[in-house]
């Protein structure tokens, strides 16, 4: 009787969950799991419309705390009055140790629980490693983690801020960020994994699988729910201010910021936030086609969606498509947001019931919202275990971790010129200068123990800066550090500098036998690191001068969040590094490689701009850059960038030599496997990112002058040559039209790697 009573129940909520995702014929991104499906149905009938609105909403943690504490008045109110579903943030606005952490989060749970009888969800922004702990393992930035060409260290950075995240007893991070940093303006570009689409994809696919483990429908010890963000196109402000709106082609939309997004969602991301900002005039989080259309039934996905901070208010507050916070809540919901992060009150609470009395909402809406909160937390696990003993995560913090995140900081710094002043010999006399030059903030940059990375100071002790670390490998006596200039330390003034000495630089420099200038930015985050201008400031520029006219050699380290252009001083500089925000082992990292040590392997996962009219990105079109036309008529459109995308040196030499396609032809349920083989000509050792792009020569839209369409690593001894292999689905190779619709033309198609190119032909024109 039991078992068939069981059977109907399961057989029941397969029904409803498949009426919920609204299936299509397209696959469910995660294969639903009936049981836990009726569980979700079981919970949701239990629940009347305040606690189903409650659950709709996520506060901000400083709503219930009081001083050091968490305020019991406030908890009750919250869970046993508003029913709130959801908690965010970190403690005082700054990290906490795990213990402290894991202390909090309890008993938030314990009041959920008592007061609620339904676990809250915490969630935390943990960036790049677990960045909201004090004794978190901290890897670099995204954009860093590109620049290695290798998805293992993206991996590794989802496994280790999973670990430890779950260690603080916090079951969800609002990572990664996939954003696409196309616009070098934007101040929230170091937060993706450069400006490639495709790479994009495959280090968010990496960092996802290892944030959440093996199955998405049940959370493992190890690991919590990723929150993949910001959907979508977030980056793309014309502006270049952060959110401001964008204006975008679908085409465009579907085809290159998309991308990541559906391959998350399809390797099983279980929540996503939205984009805060609008495209071509819909704000997103009241985009219906986007959040419902592509999302959730184009998909067929059954997660859960959440707002950014406070974005349902900005619908009319700062973007003016609703009259008040009830039409904004009706706008954003009918579109398909499941969870409101409103931080700051519970006023959403009876705006929403408000609109759900008022049939501005539909019930069928909000249950498939509460719904899909309510999945989450059971594929958490945090109806059965709300709390779990974190007394037992003792890799927290290992030297394994702080090996892993230390070898992506080594892999990701990007040497970018050299006229041989590096490595540096042993026994040179180093003077280090540049704000940058003895901070480990400027290593990490925002999101790290605070929002905008400020205020760590008492955290990074133990953490080496550049002048450090370069104390440790070169000798005390050897190495000196005169700022010439330093950053401001207040919050939101990372951009004012002070204690301009430059005289005292260059007086210093004339003393040394090489110079590391040691320039860039200062740590922020979103909105406050809007700027008006790309080029580096002008007291680092004179700086740099100074330091130069010295006759000495200069290695110009670049330690900031995106490419500020240098194109004017560039040529002072003997040798360039962009250490972009290599995080708290950053400055270990460059002493390696600055000595010889280590190799560079880095490679840029953007163009770095020389002017600043003139922005591209590697996938341009060829209108881009044509040179002069027949005639009288001067043309000036030439692509003039600093560094292109997938540039870096090192210390040896690599030579690319018989590539090969295994097919000469092709239709669109092929795959070509490529082989090229990959010899180290120099005397050191090396790890070389092997680039594959492909080139549609012709098509009926005007095509992209290349794509990245696969990549990997290979290491080699002095002397050593190996094949490496490639392979790419004929599928990648199409293009979305302006129906929106993916085509693949008949045609030629050129394929190149490392200055060795090879044709194939596609034979028939395949659209879908
Ligand atoms: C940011 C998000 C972040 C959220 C929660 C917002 O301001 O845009 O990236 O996850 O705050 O802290």
């Amino acid at each position: 009787m039991y078992r068939i009573h069981n059977y109907l129940v399961l057989g029941l909520a397969a029904l409803l969950a498949a009426v919920a995702c609204k299936s299509t014929s397209v696959k469910s991104a995660i294969a639903p799991d009936p049981e836990l499906e009726a569980k979700v149905e079981k919970t949701l009938k239990g629940m009347d419309l305040d606690t189903k609105i409650g659950q709709m909403v996520q506060l901000n943690i400083n709503l219930i705390t009081d001083g050091d504490a968490l305020d019991e008045d406030m908890m009750e109110a919250l869970f046993g009055r508003w029913k709130i579903g959801s908690i965010l943030n970190v403690f005082h606005g700054t990290a906490q140790t795990r213990e402290r952490t894991a202390e909090l989060i309890s008993e938030i749970q314990a009041a959920s629980m008592k007061y609620l009888g339904i676990p809250t969800i915490y969630g935390l922004d943990m960036i790049h490693g677990a960045t909201y702990l004090t004794d978190g393992t901290f890897f670099p930035q995204e954009v860093n983690i590109a620049a290695t060409f290798d998805t293992e260290n993206a991996a590794n950075m989802g496994r280790v801020m999973a670990y430890e995240t779950r260690a603080a007893m916090c079951p969800w991070i609002f990572s990664p960020v996939m954003d696409l940093g196309r616009d070098p303006r934007w101040p929230r570009q170091w937060e993706s994994y450069g400006e490639d689409s495709y790479v994009q994809a495959k280090m968010a696919v990496a960092e996802t699988e290892a944030i959440q483990g093996s199955d998405p429908n049940s959370i493992g010890n190890g690991n919590v729910a990723a929150c993949i963000k910001h959907y979508m196109a977030y980056g793309a402000p014309f502006t270049g201010k952060d959110r401001t709106p964008a204006i975008l082609t679908e085409h465009e939309m579907r085809e290159k910021y998309f991308r990541p997004f559906k391959e998350c969602v399809e390797a099983g991301a279980l929540s996503l936030m939205v984009n805060s900002a609008s495209i071509n005039g819909i704000p997103t989080h009241a985009n219906k086609t986007l959040l419902t259309g592509w999302l959730k039934e184009g998909l067929n996905w059954d997660g859960m969606v959440v707002t950014d901070w406070a974005d349902v208010n900005n619908l009319f507050t700062r973007e003016h498509i609703a009259a008040d916070r009830k039409e904004a809540l009706a706008l954003a919901v009918n579109a398909g947001i499941d969870m409101v992060m409103d931080p700051y009150d519970t006023l959403c609470c009876a705006d929403l019931k408000a609109a759900v009395q008022e049939k501005m909402i539909p019930m069928s809406r909000i249950d498939d919202a509460v719904r899909r909160v309510l999945r989450l937390k059971y594929r958490l696990g945090l109806f059965d275990n709300p709390v779990w003993d974190v007394s037992a995560y003792d890799k927290f913090g290992s030297d394994e971790f702080v090996a892993q995140a230390r070898k992506a900081a080594l892999e990701s710094e990007v040497l970018l010129k050299n006229d041989g002043v590096l490595p540096i010999r042993k026994g040179s006399r180093i003077l280090v200068t540049g704000p940058c030059g003895n901070s480990v903030r400027t290593l990490n940059g925002g999101w790290s123990y605070t929002w905008q990375g400020t205020e760590a100071a008492e955290y990074v002790d133990k953490y080496n800066t550049i002048y450090e670390a370069l104390v440790n490998k070169f000798g005390a006596s050897n190495v000196s550090y005169v700022p010439g200039l330093e950053f401001e330390p207040e919050r939101f003034s990372w951009q004012e500098e002070k204690n301009v000495d430059i005289a005292a630089a260059a007086a210093a420099a004339r003393r040394a036998d090489v110079v590391v200038c040691c320039l860039g930015e200062n740590s922020y985050c979103e909105t406050p690191g809007n700027i008006d201008d790309l080029n580096l400031s002008a007291n680092q520029k004179a700086l740099l001068k100074a330091v130069a006219a010295s006759g000495k050699p200069v290695v110009l380290v670049l330690n900031e969040g995106r490419p500020r252009i240098i194109g004017d001083v560039e040529p002072l500089a003997n040798a360039v590094v962009d250490v972009m925000l290599p995080g708290n082992y950053g400055g270990d990292a460059l002493a390696e490689l600055l000595s010889g040590d280590a190799n560079f392997s880095g490679k840029l996962p953007f163009t770095y701009p020389r002017h600043i009219n003139s922005l591209h990105t590697y996938d341009y079109k060829v209108s881009e850059n044509v040179g002069t036309m027949a005639g009288e008529y001067n043309y000036d459109a030439v692509m003039d960038v600093q560094w292109p995308f997938g540039f870096g040196l090192s210390y040896t030499t690599y030579e690319y030599s018989a590539f090969k396609c295994s097919k000469g032809s092709f239709g669109a349920d092929d795959v070509l496997d490529f082989q090229i083989t990959v010899s180290n000509t120099g005397t050191v050792a090396g790890k070389e990112p092997v680039l594959l792009y492909s080139s549609d020569i012709i098509a009926s839209m005007v095509p992209d002058v290349k794509r990245l369409r696969a990549f990997a690593t290979v290491e080699l001894a002095p002397g050593e040559s190996k094949v490496v292999e490639l392979s790419i689905p004929a599928k990648e190779l199409s293009f979305v039209g302006q129906d929106g619709k993916w085509h693949l033309e008949k045609g030629a198609f050129r394929f190149a790697a490392g200055g060795c190119s090879v044709e194939a032909d596609c034979l028939e024109t395949t659209i879908w």
